[in-house]
């Protein structure tokens, strides 16, 4: 292979993985809530997109936004290019590399540049060449988004790294390919674990992590764990390289955290609050909660806002529940254990957002008014469930209105995918600009349901004649189904749930919308 590569893995596809916080419609109220304005978003860009499920499904669902981006690997490329054009979407997608990328002197100045799992894995002189692009291609009041492995988190299990790659370095045969490197590096690795290594005694959790390690897919271990560059850095390093490019830590991306009393103790907020240097803060914060991966969202210039101004700016953000009402959860895990969600705050909150339609903040206040919920605690709720994933939020009516035949074509082609194969667990939402999971079995009850079947009984059906053909059984109490009629059965079971539970959630999310079929192609017409 020629070194198009840098030393980066490109023989073994990265998977297929939707990262909502590269979705632009979110970044309003995390950055009102830091105190700084939110640019309008015209240009945006994703950089090493991956197989492009991201920014394909931000393409599709934002066409007010011009999108860019690049991956050098050309299969990743051919996969993010039938999302764009299965949506009829007009992203620009290019197999360069950042350093042919960044270099093009045709490309806009941009609002929004976002990299996930990218900047921690790739060479010092990769990162550099970001560093200048964002400084000259992102505009004044520009976000950008990034997410990085930090210490002090990795301090236990990055030996198992340095293992994996010494492993691969003295006993990898030539022709090996990415993926036989790793299953031979783990192999070893829990070899070594079996003899009671004192390594494992001084650093009880580090066998944990390889048990964790041992059950993810190949493709996202090979682009993790065997890449020539693999650096921890704490987050005062990142924050040191960023600011060449004028950048500025705004908050974190995983805007659970903005809710401090789930993250720190009483103490350790006291403490915290004494530190004044942000980076450093941040740091010492990462320590606290010995932090391994983070995900931020920064600046370039920032604009303070009035306190009255960004209250109402905040006010006019627009959320929407993206689960079911009754599968909100009563408790979340947290930094600090499980945090139980006071019914009297969250429960009026979310029962006003049931019917999985989009509502701003000023109605979500006007329609609680009679609970005698502050508006600091309808916004605190609402930045720990849109970092849960349990709300998301939602784009204007009209950025809606020129969304849906775009998502509509791309959620048509996916589904028939669906239909041939697993592994792609996304659709399109023009409500949140973004994608929503959907599982594989969900995705076929809806394909029934879009092209006109009537009764979930045939979405069923329809369902299993395609997993048979596959050779699929149902999984019921951890036993595949053996008969023909116990897997229908079951499916048609499954089918009359998803209609009184994700049909619903789905349709107010606009992922389900019925195809105009004509009465041929109705009942059994497939
Ligand atoms: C860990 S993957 C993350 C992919 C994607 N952002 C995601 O999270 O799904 C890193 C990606 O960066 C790409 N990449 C690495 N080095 C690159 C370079 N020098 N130029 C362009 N792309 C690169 C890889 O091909 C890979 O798809």
């Amino acid at each position: 292979m020629s070194d198009w590569t840098s030393g980066y893995v490109a023989d073994v596809e990265y998977t297929t993985g939707y990262f909502v916080e590269l979705n632009p419609v979110r970044l309003p109220i995390g950055l009102l809530n830091a105190g700084y304005a939110p640019p309008k978003v015209r240009n945006a860009c994703e950089l090493g997109f991956g197989q492009g499920m991201s920014i394909a499904m931000h393409a599709a669902a934002q066409p007010h936004v011009n999108w860019y981006g690049d991956d050098f690997n050309p299969d990743h490329v051919l996969f993010a290019r039938w999302l764009n054009d299965s949506a009829g979407a007009n992203a620009e997608l290019t197999d360069e590399s950042f350093e042919q990328f960044c270099s093009r002197d045709d490309l806009p100045m941009f609002d929004s540049i976002g990299l996930h799992g990218v900047w921690t894995w790739v060479s010092p002189q990769n990162r550099d060449i970001i560093i200048d692009f964002i400084n000259r291609k992102l505009n004044v009041g520009g976000v950008v988004y990034c997410s990085y492995n930090v210490m002090p988190g990795w301090s236990t299990a990055a030996p198992l790294r340095e293992l994996m790659k010494l492993h691969t370095r003295m006993t990898a045969g030539a022709g090996m390919g990415s993926g036989e490197k790793m299953e031979a590096a783990l192999n070893f690795i829990g070899e070594m674990f079996d003899r009671d290594p004192q390594y494992q005694a001084a650093n009880p959790q580090a066998k944990a992590k390889f048990e964790q390690m041992k059950t993810m897919p190949p493709g996202y271990l090979s682009h993790e764990y065997m890449n020539s560059n693999w650096d921890l850095m704490y987050f005062s390093d990142i924050a040191d390289m960023l600011g060449a490019a004028k950048l500025q830590f705004a908050c974190s991306a995983s805007y659970q955290e903005a809710v401090e009393e789930t993250q720190f103790t009483p103490a350790q907020r006291a403490w915290l609050a004494g530190v004044d240097n942000e980076p450093f803060r941040e740091t010492m914060k990462d320590f606290m909660r010995n932090t391994q991966f983070r995900k931020d969202y920064w600046v370039k210039g920032g604009l303070a806002l009035p306190q009255a101004e960004r209250i109402e700016r905040i006010r006019d953000v627009r959320v929407v529940l993206q689960v079911q009402r009754a599968n909100v959860p009563l408790t979340v895990s947290s930094a600090l254990g499980d945090v139980t969600l006071v019914p009297e705050i969250y429960g009026p909150i979310v029962d006003f957002l049931a019917d999985n339609r989009p509502h701003s903040i000023r109605d979500i206040e006007i329609g609680i008014q009679d609970k005698n919920i502050q508006f600091g605690q309808v916004l605190q709720a609402l930045m720990l469930l849109t970092g849960l994933g349990q709300v998301g939020f939602a784009q204007s009516d009209t950025e809606i209105a020129a969304a849906r035949a775009h998502t509509q074509k791309l959620n048509t082609a996916l589904l028939r995918r669906a239909e041939a194969e697993d592994g792609i667990n996304y659709l399109a939402s023009p409500v949140t600009g973004g994608a929503i999971a959907v599982a594989r079995v969900d995705q076929l009850f809806l394909k029934g349901w879009a092209d006109g079947l009537a009764e979930p009984a045939d979405w069923g059906d329809s369902a299993w004649r395609v997993l048979e053909a596959g050779g699929v059984r149902v999984i019921k109490d951890g036993q595949p189904l053996n008969s023909a009629e116990e897997n229908r059965v079951a499916l048609v079971e499954a089918a009359e749930k998803f209609r009184g539970t994700l049909l619903v959630l789905f349709q107010g999310l606009e992922i389900a919308v019925p195809r105009k079929v004509s009465p041929a192609g109705r009942k059994g017409g497939r």
